[in-house]
This record gives C-alpha cells, sequence and structure tokens, in this order.
C-alpha cells in the first residue's frame, strides 16, 4: 500500500509550501489536487515524479466523487490530508451573487467534510490532518463576513473531529494563520498598496503547521502576532474587535 499525502490547494502560495515540506517526509506518493492543469504540470516538473496531479474542482459535486472513487480503487494508506483549498474575497455581504456564496461554502467548508469522510477509513493511527481556517476565525469580521464565517467552521469542525478521531490515533490540526504573502492578497487598492500587518512567508506557516501537527496539536498560530490576536479575541469584547478592524479597512471599502 503506498504511503501517500492528500494535498488540496496544491498549485498555490500555501499550498506549493506544503507540498516542498511534505516532500521530505517519509511518503511515496503526494496527491495534489487542484484545478489550473498548466500550473499542475510547471509543479510536476519542479517536484518531480513524487508528485501525483488530481485535477479536481472541489466545488463540483462529479469531481469530488472521482477523487473519492480514485482513493477507493488504490486503497493507499493516507499519511497527510491537507486541506488546503480556500477562496475569499473582501466585499459587503449583501453584494455576492447566490452562485458565489454556495461556491464559497462549497470549498471552504463542504469540500473539507466529504474529504475528512472519505479520507479518515484509509487512515491509520499515527495519520495527520490538516485543515486549514485562519485568524479570521477568531471572532466575526465584517466585510469578510462570509469567509471569517467559513473559516470558524473549519476550526470548530476541525477541533471536535480530533477529540472523535483520538481513539483510531489521528490527529486533526486547524490551521489558523494571519496574513501570508500569497496571491489570495489583494497587494493595492484604487492604486494604493494594501497594508497587511503581520504579514508571513507561506513557507513559514507551512513548517510550524506541520510541526504543530506532529506534537499533536489542534490548532497551529504560527506568529507572535497572530498569537496576540488570539488572545485579545479571548478577552476583548468582539464588538471592539471588530470596530478595530473597520478602522483600519475604512479606506478599502
Ligand atoms: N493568504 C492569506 O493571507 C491567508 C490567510 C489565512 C488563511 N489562508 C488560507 O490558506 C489557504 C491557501 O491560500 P493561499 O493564500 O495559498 O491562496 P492561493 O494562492 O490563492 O491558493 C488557493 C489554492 O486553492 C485552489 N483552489 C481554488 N479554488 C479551487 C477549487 N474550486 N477546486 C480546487 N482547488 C481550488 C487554487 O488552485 P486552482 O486555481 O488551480 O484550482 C490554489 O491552489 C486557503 O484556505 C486560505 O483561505 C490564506
Amino acid at each position: 500500500m503506498p504511503r501517500i499525502a492528500i494535498i488540496t490547494g496544491a498549485t498555490g502560495g500555501l499550498g506549493q509550501e506544503f507540498v516542498r515540506e511534505v516532500l521530505r517526509e517519509n511518503v511515496d506518493e503526494i496527491w495534489a489536487v487542484a484545478r489550473n492543469e498548466k500550473r499542475l504540470g510547471e509543479m510536476k516538473t519542479k517536484f518531480g515524479d513524487k508528485l501525483r496531479i488530481v485535477r479536481c474542482d472541489l466545488s463540483i459535486s462529479d469531481d469530488l466523487s472521482a477523487l473519492f472513487h480514485l482513493m477507493e480503487t488504490e486503497k493507499p494508506d493516507i499519511r497527510l490530508l491537507i486541506n488546503n483549498a480556500g477562496i475569499g474575497e473582501m466585499g459587503a455581504s449583501t453584494g455576492f451573487t447566490d452562485d458565489e456564496i454556495v461556491n464559497e461554502i462549497n470549498i471552504n467548508c463542504k469540500a473539507i467534510c466529504l474529504l475528512c469522510n472519505h479520507a479518515v477509513p484509509f487512515m491509520l493511527a499515527g495519520s495527520h490532518i490538516l485543515n486549514i481556517s485562519s485568524a479570521s476565525s477568531f471572532q466575526p469580521v465584517p466585510y469578510i463576513n462570509l469567509y471569517a464565517a467559513s473559516k470558524a467552521f473549519v476550526c470548530s469542525y476541525t477541533r471536535a473531529l480530533n477529540v472523535e478521531l483520538k481513539s483510531k490515533g489521528i490527529i486533526c490540526t486547524a490551521v489558523c494563520p494571519g496574513w501570508i504573502d500569497t496571491e489570495m492578497l489583494q497587494k493595492e487598492y484604487n492604486g494604493k498598496p494594501v497594508k497587511f500587518p503581520g504579514l508571513v512567508s507561506p513557507n513559514r506557516v507551512a513548517v510550524q503547521a506541520l510541526r504543530d501537527s506532529a506534537k499533536g496539536k489542534d490548532m497551529s498560530i504560527c506568529s507572535l502576532f497572530v498569537k496576540y490576536e488570539h488572545f485579545l479575541s479571548k478577552i476583548l469584547p468582539h464588538k471592539w474587535l471588530m470596530q478595530i478592524w473597520l478602522n483600519g479597512i475604512k479606506d478599502y471599502v
């Protein structure tokens, strides 16, 4: 049985760093899951034969079913599942179309739950699930409301799953980074550079997440800056924190 890692959103900024780090681990194959075939092909060239390209749009049920079918036919030993793919945009909640809302929930929430459920039967004791949440899960966040709510879902879901899977010896970790320097961030707004306090590199987040998961932690928070934000979210009224956030983004919304 090949020992594999499954990494969704493998072509993105954080996903590529997970691939780079997981290549050092004791796995025979990494299933790199994403939509963009050109980028997936470039990754195969960059990272080599251990990488197996799995083209899949996580918002499409048929694509997900094909991925589950692949697991069932190959019956791999899934040592690591990293649910990293995620989308989100800034904007007024009422400004999103029905399709945009459903798409974001499907990718950020539904696909993660389905992937966990379909992967667990192929995971042995000592395996790990990392679900990528965000520091935006710590309290409600106006103008990235849907995104933050979806990440709160991921964090809550993952930590409870960690308790449920303890008897199987499977560790689940919710990864809660602050701003990461990837293509997801809109670097300019109306010609002005956008400030991202506490911005970190994707490699730092990936390394810390794998380290925290190896230690059995149910949450991974990578920088002192985000640890401080997490602490404040526990002691300050959330309406204050939302107001501070609104003051910070008033130039952009
Ligand atoms: N950047 C930040 O500041 C930040 C902060 C906290 C948390 N996060 C979280 O970190 C994770 C990685 O984000 P990132 O910053 O690396 O973003 P990114 O560079 O935009 O990468 C997103 C990845 O998700 C994949 N993806 C998007 N839609 C998909 C779909 N329908 N089906 C399959 N794959 C899809 C993309 O690949 P294709 O386009 O090829 O499908 C890409 O590989 C996300 O969950 C994000 O929410 C990011």
